[in-house]
């Protein structure tokens, strides 16, 4: 099921001052739903194993795993506490009622190892995807893929920076979602995989595997020349990748 929310997407989020303004719906927002808790639980989501399942943002097709931004709840009523149940106890396979076709476990924690308050925090992010108005991160988020996703990759990236000069220390989306986002666009539309890629390598100039991405962006794409550059840089960060070393020997550079 598609987002219930569309409107808060597109209207409400027209400028850069309604971003930063902070909550732009006057839902009534749970007291255990606190903007802290809703920042620190996007990040775990987004940088763990939820995305691999529930897709970056939980906005994902349905197809491995619920949407959790739709207005949709198989297995509570959407309110915080049950929310937080079904992310602290798993959801056993014989109760799954999605239409899945392949059968993911939903583990308890989703396989990872959170305590009591990161599942609250966890909980509280799940609750605001459904409600993206009441946070400002989480709306921004939504935009953000919705821009990309239709293409325009100029105002989502300005969108992103804006995000980040208001507030440096809380990121729109971490590493993991970012590359995951890129790989959506490959490599029928490699060009946009690249941009995705090439903001990855500005925020994380350190981490291998996004210059592994980027160098995978420019291959596909015929720029030998640059391809390799980034997979020897890739490399050089971490002389374990065997991927990128497979992919210089098949460029002829190795
Ligand atoms: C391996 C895949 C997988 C991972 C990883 C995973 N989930 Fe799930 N999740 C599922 C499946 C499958 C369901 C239930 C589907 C069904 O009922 O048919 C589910 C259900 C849920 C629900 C209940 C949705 C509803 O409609 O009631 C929530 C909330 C949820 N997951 C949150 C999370 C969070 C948070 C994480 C990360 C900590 C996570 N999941 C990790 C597969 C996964």
């Amino acid at each position: 099921m598609r987002s219930m929310f569309p409107l808060l997407g597109l209207l409400a989020l027209v400028g850069p001052a309604t971003v930063a303004q902070g909550q732009v719906s006057d839902e009534a927002v749970p007291d255990s739903v606190t903007p802290e808790r809703v920042l620190a639980g996007s990040n775990t989501f987004n940088s763990g194993t939820c995305v691999f399942c529930h897709a970056i943002a939980g906005r994902g097709s349905g197809r491995w795993a619920p949407d959790l931004s739709d207005a949709e709840w198989l297995h509570s009523e959407g309110d915080f506490n049950g929310i937080f149940r079904t992310i602290y106890w798993g959801v056993e396979e014989d109760e799954f009622r999605a239409m899945t076709p392949r059968r993911f476990e939903m583990h308890p924690q989703g396989g990872m190892s959170v305590d009591w308050e990161q599942t609250k925090e966890l909980a509280a992010y799940v609750w605001t995807i459904g409600h993206p108005g009441t946070h400002p991160l989480v709306a921004a988020q939504s935009r953000f893929l919705e821009l990309v996703r239709a293409g325009e990759v100029d105002r989502a990236l300005d969108l992103f920076h804006r995000m980040q000069r208001d507030d440096p220390e809380h990121l729109l989306l971490p590493e993991r979602s970012l590359n995951r986002l890129g790989y959506e666009f490959m490599p029928e539309r490699a060009e946009i995989a690249q941009r995705i890629f090439q903001l990855n390598v500005e925020l994380f100039p350190d981490s291998w595997n996004v210059y592994d991405s980027l160098a995978e962006s420019y291959m596909v794409q015929g720029d030998r020349e640059k391809a390799i550059e980034l997979y020897e840089k890739s490399l050089e960060l971490n002389p374990q990748n065997e991927n990128g070393l497979e992919k210089l020997r098949e460029l002829g550079a190795r």
